[in-house]
């Protein structure tokens, strides 16, 4: 029958056989999915798998330290994090259409992620065969079923490797659906944090400032959204919604009073859904009470920010993230 421990142990075995004595990488978003699947694959061959964390700076309050510190306690699992916190933000400099931030954070992403891979790869050691994804049944079906193995290319400056290397892909999850995908990730002793995660894109808070992205730009939101999930969790309405993008609107200003002062500051948007799959949504009716708490507090605590305002669009034809 099906249970979390069978499916944990049989993972385990098959993932052995398969990596034997050789190595593994994988790499982490913070995401549910590559968490998972990391934490099996340690269970399974311990300090033969690596794990690559690319901190992008587009994080929200702290996440990086939720995979630096609560994963790799739960998990004992070996990990490389790369700052490249300021790569990212000169690579996004000036830049405002959403497309193109979108393409730079992805090619960035790459890069850094290849570089450390090349980094690991080039230690003594025994050979890195294999890439760890934390693809779901879902994807399988979506992508038609194929697998085999990746083929990462690796074009920059990485002395001493092929020019195409090819892993194995190790896919633990691949049978598995979502809720229990999250049951697995309990049973290993991942924090709640981690395993209950709502959807967060991968490009992060950079599609999520409606401008160009600078650090002090990211640091007001992630106050802003720190505010918001806070309010959300207290109220007991984590479950009822499916994700509550927030969103600054960096280049509108409008005009408010606060204290016995004109201000001249930053909206900032809600955007609670409820969705079964993201691909429809529907604005999430939140009790009052708790939208006027989340705005009190946005705009007393966050400098720069006078204003709050909600999302009432469904998907069509808004989409979940404003970029
Ligand atoms: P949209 O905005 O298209 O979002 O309605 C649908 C769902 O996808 C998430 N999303 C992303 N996830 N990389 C991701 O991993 C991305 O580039 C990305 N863009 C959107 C979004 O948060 C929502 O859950």
């Amino acid at each position: 029958s099906w249970t979390t421990g069978n499916v944990i142990e049989e993972q385990v075995a098959l993932i052995r056989e398969q990596v034997g004595d050789r190595r593994a990488i994988c790499g982490l978003s913070g995401g549910v999915d590559s968490a998972v699947a990391a934490a099996l694959v340690a269970r399974a061959i311990g300090d033969q798998l690596t794990c690559v964390y690319v901190d992008h700076g587009l994080m929200r309050k702290g996440e990086t330290e939720q995979v630096e510190k609560d994963f790799v306690a739960a998990t004992g699992v070996k990990l490389v994090v790369v700052d490249a916190e300021e790569r990212f933000l000169s690579a996004l400099k000036d830049v405002s259409d959403p497309e193109e931030k979108r393409k730079i954070i992805g090619r960035e992403f790459i890069r850094v992620f290849e570089q450390a891979q090349a980094e690991i790869i080039a230690d003594e050691g025994p050979a890195v065969e294999f890439l760890v994804q934390g693809t779901l049944y879902p994807d399988v079906v979506e992508s038609g079923g194929g697998t085999g193995t990746a083929n990462i290319k690796s074009h920059h400056n990485v002395g001493g490797l092929p020019e195409d290397l090819e892993f194995q892909l190790v896919e633990p999850l691949r049978k598995l659906f979502k809720d229990e995908v999250r049951m697995v990730g309990q049973e290993l002793g991942l924090p709640e944090e981690i395993v209950q995660r709502q959807p967060f894109p991968g490009p992060g808070l950079g599609i999520r400032i409606v401008g160009a992205v600078t650090k002090e730009r990211l640091d007001l939101l992630r106050d802003a959204d720190a505010i918001a999930r806070e309010e959300l969790t207290a109220a007991g309405l984590d479950r009822d919604i499916w994700q509550c993008p927030v969103v600054l609107l960096a280049d509108v200003r409008s005009v408010g009073v606060q204290g016995d002062g004109r201000t001249y500051g930053h909206p900032i948007v809600l955007r609670p859904v409820s969705s079964e799959d993201a691909m429809t949504a529907d604005w999430s009716r939140l009790p009052y009470d708790v939208l006027a708490k989340i705005s009190t507090r946005i705009t007393n605590e966050v400098r720069d920010v006078n204003r709050v305002v909600l999302d009432v669009t469904s998907k069509p034809p808004g989409t979940i993230e404003w970029e």
